[in-house]
């Protein structure tokens, strides 16, 4: 298996059926020079998911799309922790840049997040990025330490030994628009430094993967980057044919 991972975030999309083909699809025909694979589907669908996998892709991984910011309790409508990793998640989303917008989910929120996937042993995929406005601004690395500060200031300098990160610059999710290679593998390179001086460790095998827009097309050359460890795959990992093809991306 390659050193490069790629998320498959299915947003409010998906149904049993895709579940099946998905599955399916990969199983047969993943590479075994592929990537390391997570499927994030929606949470109704992880058991359903996780019992397939189990059976015809055991190398592919579950992951759920967000998580209660506490342990347990009086909380309608959330899932936590514990629950998604009884299911058989071992990864789980945190601060989605539609979390962050669409549901108010603070910085402070989203380490407390991270700190309850971490607790449930649970290996959180952290979303950090800049919109449109803060990149023209040129704001775009303050934005990404705010953000990462939040976490490493809530859940200790350590807290990146077991996490990865997604940089998604907001303005490139699904609109189409990529960051270029430049533009991703810079931000990347910041990421990995930033983390690295302010935890004191070497953390080379931090994965930090790129997000927004990643396609059959362009996969190849943004992970050809020396600092980008795979994708966080939308739109495209709707399709089974197309999410095939991105894990089977190899460094270049
Ligand atoms: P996209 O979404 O690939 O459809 O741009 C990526 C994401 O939001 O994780």
């Amino acid at each position: 298996m390659s050193n490069l991972m790629v998320v498959g975030n299915w947003k409010m999309n998906g149904s049993t059926e895709l579940v099946h083909s998905v599955v399916a699809c990969l199983g047969e025909r993943l590479g075994r020079q592929s990537c390391e694979v997570v499927i994030c589907p929606p949470s109704v669908y992880l058991d359903q998911l996780s019992a397939m996998l189990r059976v015809d892709a055991p190398n592919i991984k579950c992951g759920a799309q967000n998580l209660a910011a506490v342990v347990d309790g009086a909380q309608t409508g959330e899932i936590s922790g514990r629950m998604l990793a009884e299911v058989g998640c071992q990864y789980v989303i945190v601060g989605h840049s539609e979390r962050r917008q669409d549901y108010g989910e603070t910085d402070e929120i989203v380490a407390e997040k991270f700190a309850m996937a971490q607790l449930a042993g649970l290996i959180p995929i952290l979303c950090v990025g800049e919109s449109l406005q803060e990149r023209e601004m040129g704001l775009e690395e303050l934005t990404v330490k705010r953000q990462l500060d939040a976490v490493l200031d809530f859940c200790g300098s350590e807290c990146f030994k077991s996490a990865v990160v997604a940089y998604e610059p907001v303005w490139a999710i699904g609109t189409g628009k990529t960051a270029s290679t430049d533009q991703a593998q810079a931000m990347h390179k910041f990421i990995r430094q930033y983390i690295m001086n302010k935890s004191g460790l070497l953390l080379e095998g931090l994965k930090i993967l790129y997000g927004g827009s990643v396609n059959a097309g362009n996969s190849s050359e943004l992970f050809s980057m020396n600092d980008i460890d795979g994708g966080l795959v939308g739109g495209a990992s709707l399709d089974a044919e197309k999410f095939l093809s991105i894990c089977n991306s190899v460094k270049s």
